[in-house]
């Protein structure tokens, strides 16, 4: 039979369009596990503050040990719940009630959905964070593997994908890596805020029966307790939080991505993607696609989507709870699997690509050191803007000339600035090591520099 949780003063049932409308038990019967714990965790605390007899406590416990056995084998044999409750909570009390007998009215003891939804959200939160954190990790140490044994590669940087100055390869890798660092930190300081119970807020007023909320927060390992009923059943400024820094995240590994893909083209060649991270087209033998990649700069536009309208959700609700509230779970599990799985193809593709550095370098042309040609005219005590335009005007030179800047004669550039000094000196610039082995400072890509970020990101990742 059904057990209701409401309705004793309902003469009819919900019409069939409002029970699909309103059943969240498809999507919250994910956070099962998070459910019976925290009903564990709040059994323990209405018998540890005397509202419920050691029997009845001890069969809820044994109930709730039932109940998460059978849900656990249901979910992994269907993939769903047979079930006609509403939600997971319900569905829960529901089960408990036939393992337990008469204790299990005793459950829902001055607790609300809504101070249980949220909590049950929040537990799960605290898994996603350490989940994502420990992936992002994983990536990290993968780009961090590639950036040491690449060090020796030089390629073209760009700007507005325009060729712009030599860098070491794994100069570029790193810039990547540090976005995610920075995301990991986010992450980490988010758990903070989303590590209070709610439990205890009831519908929105309080507990009406002395209980001992921390002590309760305490037994499911969160830190804190929230500190406000209304705002605790009303905040779901977590799921906003993971949302945004999901999207953010999706748009470092969207632009991560990008970059790989213009690589992985006949015209640029760097970079080629092993059969496992690439696929073919039904028309064209020859194609060898980068759709993982795509998929991941795809999945930054549906992971600010979410962000955007979560908040669009959000905005303008009335305090406390609201039924509007219970897309949160719908919002948060999508974007946490969707981006679970950008991160690990991104991090797979990038594990297993071959770089061509011959194409990479083969890619730098003369022109690319005439910002080097422009300091080494500082370095000779000509002012930069002065530099910058004699260089120019080198340039302009060599291209009446039809010739590079390395071909240019050495007379036309003293003709043109006799600090340019020596040939045999002069000559010394043009070298793509030299050149970038110049950008020593702290963030550069020298050897040293770009060794220094390797050894900060190991450090931080061994923290
Ligand atoms: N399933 C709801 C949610 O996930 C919790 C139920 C609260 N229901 C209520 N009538 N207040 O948000």
């Amino acid at each position: 039979g059904s057990y209701k949780l409401w309705g004793g003063m309902f003469s009819e049932e919900p019409c069939s369009a409002l029970r699909r409308l309103n059943d969240s038990l498809p999507v919250d019967c994910r956070l099962f596990r998070e459910d019976v714990r925290g009903s564990r965790a709040w059994a323990a605390e209405l018998h540890a503050s005397g509202h419920l007899t050691a029997v009845d406590h001890r069969d809820i416990q044994a109930g709730l040990d039932k109940v998460e056995a059978e849900l656990e084998a249901e979910l992994s044999q269907h993939g769903r719940l047979v079930d006609s409750a509403e939600d997971i909570h319900s569905a829960v009390e529901g089960r408990l009630r036939a393992h337990a007998g008469a204790a299990a009215l005793r459950l829902h003891t001055a607790r609300s959905r809504n101070d249980q939804s949220a909590t049950d959200t929040r537990l799960w939160m605290l898994g996603a964070l350490e989940a994502v954190q420990r992936e992002l990790k994983d990536m990290i140490t993968v780009m961090l593997k590639r950036a040491e044994l690449e060090i020796d590669i030089i390629a073209p940087g760009y700007t507005h994908l325009q060729r712009a100055q030599p860098i070491r390869w794994s100069h570029f890798l790193l810039s990547h890596t540090w976005a995610l660092r920075d995301d990991v930190v986010r992450l980490k300081e988010q758990t903070g805020r989303a590590s209070r119970s709610p439990l205890g807020s009831g519908a929105l007023a309080g507990c009406a029966l002395g209980i001992d909320r921390r002590r309760l927060a305490q037994r499911l390992g969160f830190r804190d307790v929230t500190p406000n009923s209304m705002y605790a059943v009303s905040c779901r400024d977590h799921v906003v939080e993971f949302l945004n820094t999901a999207s953010l995240c999706g748009v470092h590994l969207s632009r991560l991505a990008e970059d790989l893909i213009i690589y992985s083209t006949q015209e640029f060649g760097f970079v080629k993607f092993t059969d496992e991270f690439s696929t073919g087209s039904s028309l064209m033998p020859q194609k060898r696609n980068p759709d993982g990649l795509e998929l991941v700069r795809g999945a930054a536009g549906l992971l600010m989507g979410d962000a955007f309208a979560f908040c669009c959700v959000l905005k303008g609700l009335p305090s406390t709870y609201n039924k509007d509230l219970q897309s949160d779970k719908e919002l948060l599990f999508r974007s946490y699997d969707k981006l679970m799985q950008c991160i690990k193809v991104a991090s797979g593709c990038i594990d297993t690509m071959s770089v061509d550095s011959d194409k990479a370098l083969s890619c730098l042309e003369p022109s690319m050191l005439a910002t080097d040609l422009a300091h080494w005219l500082v370095r000779r005590g000509v002012p930069f803007r002065a530099a910058h335009h004699t260089v120019g005007a080198v340039l302009r030179r060599a291209a009446e000339l039809g010739v590079d800047l390395q071909a240019l004669p050495h007379a036309e550039y003293v003709a043109i600035c006799p600090e340019f000094g020596s040939e045999e000196e002069l000559r010394s610039v043009f070298s793509w090591e030299a050149s970038v082995e110049q950008y020593t400072t702290a963030g550069g890509t020298a050897r040293a520099a770009v060794q220094d970020q390797i050894e900060q990101l190991k450090a931080w990742l061994a923290e």
